[in-house]
């Protein structure tokens, strides 16, 4: 099996983060860094935290006595999160080789990316090596697509237009969906789990195009679907998303979970 591993351009980057992250991922923060329980004083690190919408949140909640470092693999998502929080503390490095000390952390989260590891039971492992005793991990992911009453159809639809490269793509968002299976990699890894709450929170999108557009310009998708496939997929988006339409925009149920977990 490829790995997606959520590879995308400095360009790209720059549109995650101004259409991406106010439309959906967002909405995932206040859930992760409620569940983590990050409160003032503490020391966070956010493991692939992409344009630094979770670390940039906790710095905001931990204060000035606490600190909060943001690690990614990509230096086109560090980049950009650089702009946005300049005196946050970026890093490039790789989720399943963590550089940092055992215990360091009171709180570790990973946001909407433990999907795009080779190897998530190693990151997770680095995840609980690096956590003090007695502090917390907290690791948000989708539920599985048939969950997704959006989403689901959505990608089906994609799926008849778009080649493998595509498909794959969007098939590895709700590749943890399975709670039960979740919570029996974080055992392997040495995580013991305390909570695992399902939330349902909405995207918000302009319109159908913009939401295509979204999924589109801001992901690997951009380089994987031709002009054609393009047009087909936004034609035939609007009789499947329109019906979540909510006075002049679009609201779309995601499901996800949120687990947390203490290092054994
Ligand atoms: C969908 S984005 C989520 C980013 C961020 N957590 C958020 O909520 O906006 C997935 C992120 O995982 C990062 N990533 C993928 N593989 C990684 C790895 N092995 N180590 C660290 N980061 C990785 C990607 O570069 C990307 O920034």
């Amino acid at each position: 099996m490829v790995t997606e591993t959520f590879r995308i351009t400095r360009e790209q980057a720059e549109l995650y983060e101004e259409r991406f992250v106010p439309a959906l991922f967002r909405n995932w923060v206040d859930p992760v860094l409620d569940g983590a329980g990050v409160r003032t004083g503490q020391r966070v690190l956010d493991v692939a935290c992409g344009t630094g919408v979770v670390a940039r949140n906790a710095a905001d909640r931990v204060g000035g006595t606490g600190s909060v470092i943001g690690l990614d693999v990509n230096p086109a998502m560090l980049e950009v999160a650089r702009n946005v929080r300049p005196e946050l503390d970026w890093r490039t490095g790789d989720a399943a080789d963590l550089p940092f000390d055992d215990d360091d952390f009171d709180v570790v989260t990973c946001q909407a990316a433990l999907m795009f590891f080779p190897d998530p039971t190693a990151a997770l492992r680095e995840m609980a090596r690096v956590t003090r005793p007695g502090g917390v991990v907290a690791v948000q992911v989708f539920s599985a697509l048939p969950k997704q009453p959006a989403y689901g159809p959505w990608i089906a639809m994609v799926a008849e237009h778009a080649g493998p490269g595509a498909t794959q793509m969007l098939g590895t968002y709700w590749v943890h969906g399975d709670a039960d299976a979740l919570r029996a990699r974080c055992a392997d890894a040495g995580l013991r789990v305390t909570a695992v709450q399902e939330h349902i929170r909405p995207a918000y999108f302009a319109s159908v195009e913009a939401m295509v557009l979204t999924e589109v310009n801001s992901t690997p998708l951009a380089d994987r679907l031709k002009p054609s496939e393009l047009q087909r997929i936004l034609a035939e988006s609007a009789p499947i998303l329109g019906h979540f339409r909510t006075g002049d925009h679009l609201e779309i149920p995601l499901a996800g979970h949120v687990l947390v977990a203490t290092p054994t």
